[in-house]
């Protein structure tokens, strides 16, 4: 079995889990590697073969969390939300709150993401898992998708909608003004579908979006673990680095 990681190892230590650059390869050691749950675009396959990587988030994460998902929100909620609501946004809070979520398997099987630079950096975070809402149009949710400013264009978002989405049926929730993320859900096979919500404490309109599969599914020819055996002169860096794949 051969694991990639994402983030720093470990040998800085308490400091490295303060500073939130940490990974755990004495963890990742024991990980199970399951086949990826969808098929990757081009876009992904790139990402993946200029060093671009997802995994599940661990509980050292919580502190890069909480300041990833600050500064994404306010980098990409600024002039759609209430100000008042985006000042009140903490990395502190937001780390505590990552860390109560991590700290053991989500009891309704949701999974938690990081995606991270090619360096080791934590520039992203996302989740999904069955679907939260009483008269959702399929069983399985993405639930939040946030790549900091610095990262977009990447292709890491598409990497990490492989398994976000897999290849089949999902829906998810968009920010009425986001146009940025609808361009890129729209271009992963994903459409408006009518169902609206608001959230007065943020003061937004939010779009459901929904589809049926991916655009790509079974597309053999953007298969990420051939472009990672290709990539990795044949030796074969296995499938994408999860601990429990978890599909729609
Ligand atoms: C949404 C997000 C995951 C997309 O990832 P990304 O790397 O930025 O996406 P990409 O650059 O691959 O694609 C974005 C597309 O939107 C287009 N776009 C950019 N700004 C746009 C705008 N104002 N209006 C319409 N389209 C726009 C881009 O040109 C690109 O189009 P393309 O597919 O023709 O290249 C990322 O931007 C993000 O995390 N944003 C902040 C948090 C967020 O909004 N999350 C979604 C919550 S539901």
């Amino acid at each position: 079995m051969s694991v990639t990681r994402c983030g720093t190892p470990r040998t800085a230590g308490l400091d490295g889990v303060a500073a939130g650059h940490v990974d755990a390869p004495a963890r990742l050691a024991g990980w199970d590697t399951p086949p990826m749950t969808g098929t990757p675009n081009d876009r992904g396959r790139a990402a993946y073969q200029a060093g671009w990587r997802i995994r599940h988030a661990h509980p050292e994460d919580a502190r890069v969390m909480g300041r990833v998902h600050v500064e994404v929100w306010r980098e990409a909620y600024t002039g759609l939300m209430r100000p008042e609501a985006l000042a009140g946004v903490d990395p502190e809070i937001g780390a505590q709150r990552w860390a109560r979520i991590l700290a053991a398997p989500r009891p309704d099987g949701a999974t938690t993401w990081v995606g991270c630079t090619p360096t080791g950096e934590v520039v992203a975070l996302a989740s999904e898992g069955p679907a939260r809402d009483a008269d959702a149009p399929t069983a399985h949710e993405v639930r939040a998708l946030n790549v900091l400013r610095s990262a977009y264009g990447t292709g890491l978002a598409d990497l990490l909608m492989v398994d976000l989405a897999g290849d089949g049926p999902a829906y998810l929730w968009v920010v009425e003004g986001n146009d940025r993320a609808v361009a890129f859900y729209r271009r992963h096979g994903f459409e408006d579908d009518g169902g609206r919500k608001v959230d007065e404490r943020l003061g937004v309109r939010e779009i459901r979006m929904g589809r049926e599969r991916s655009p790509w599914a079974g597309d053999a020819a953007s298969d990420l673990d051939g472009a990672a055996r290709d990539a990795d002169g044949g030796r074969g860096l296995g499938p994408s680095p999860v601990v429990t794949g978890k599909g729609p």
